[in-house]
């Protein structure tokens, strides 16, 4: 086959070629209802910590009044149902169903609400959004805590805080009546945690490593969940 031949027949199927993969290529880019949301999950991060936001962020100031609206919408009504239904009570995730939230950023939970195919039958409004950003970026100051009460005994049975964090310490009572917690070392005094619900503390944990007591006054004989305070390695 001669040379002019040859070249002429590369320079067609190149042609083809563009013509078929180019197009594919340009497609995601064209807002397209059935490509957008396998898009987006393409390019939403595994991992958390990516999309966390940075100090500067965490230390502008806060709004009482959208985090009071976010913790609603976030716990019960955004939806009919809250975030709370798959990321838990102040979003710690541990349920398995959505993953740990605290501290995401307003781009985060924009591109899970369009990407994320569980999350896709909410339509909030913009003010919505950014009230549950706010309060997501509220609990992001804290480190949480957490232990179940069941048949008036703590699962874990212990609790490990870094030295010098803010903690929120997140109570669920699994149990039918209602508990009493209190703490001298905490400075905690009868912090009742009705039956079947979910009650938060919020704490700063001291600078000094060692082991703090709070006592469950109803649960049974000497029922106390020890509080380890650890060095907080920078
Ligand atoms: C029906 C269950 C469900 C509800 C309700 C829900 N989510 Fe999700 N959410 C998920 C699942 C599942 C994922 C993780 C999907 C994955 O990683 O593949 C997720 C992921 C996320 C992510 C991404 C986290 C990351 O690590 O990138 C954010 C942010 C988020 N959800 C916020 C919210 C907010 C805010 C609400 C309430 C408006 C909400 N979710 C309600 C199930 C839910």
């Amino acid at each position: 086959m001669n040379q002019r031949l040859q070249v002429a027949k590369r320079i067609a199927w190149l042609t083809l070629w563009f013509v078929i993969f180019g197009g594919a290529f340009l497609i995601p880019s064209i807002e397209m209802p059935w490509a957008s949301h396998s898009v987006h999950r393409a390019m939403m991060p595994h991992n958390t910590n990516a999309m966390i936001l940075q100090d500067e962020e965490m230390d502008l100031p806060f709004d009482e009044e959208l985090i009071a609206d976010g913790r609603i919408l976030f716990e019960r009504t955004a939806g009919q149902v809250g975030c709370a239904a798959c990321h838990n009570a102040f979003g710690t995730g541990d349920s398995g169903v959505g993953p740990y939230v605290r501290g995401v950023s307003q781009e985060n939970i924009l591109n899970a609400l369009e990407g994320i195919e569980e999350m896709e039958f909410f339509d909030l409004s913009n003010e919505e959004v950014s009230a549950i950003t706010e309060y997501l970026r509220w609990l992001g100051q804290y480190d949480a805590a957490k232990t179940l009460i069941k048949r008036g005994a703590f699962s874990p049975e212990e609790l490990t805080v870094k030295a010098g964090h803010k903690i929120q310490f997140i109570f669920e009572n699994a149990d039918r009546s209602e508990h009493t917690l209190s703490s001298a070392d905490l400075d905690l005094e009868g912090l009742a945690l009705p039956g079947r619900k979910t009650v938060d503390y919020l704490w700063t944990a001291p600078e000094a490593p060692g082991t703090l007591t709070i006592l469950c006054t109803d649960c049974g004989e000497g029922v106390s969940l020890p509080i380890n305070v650890e060095a907080a390695e920078e």
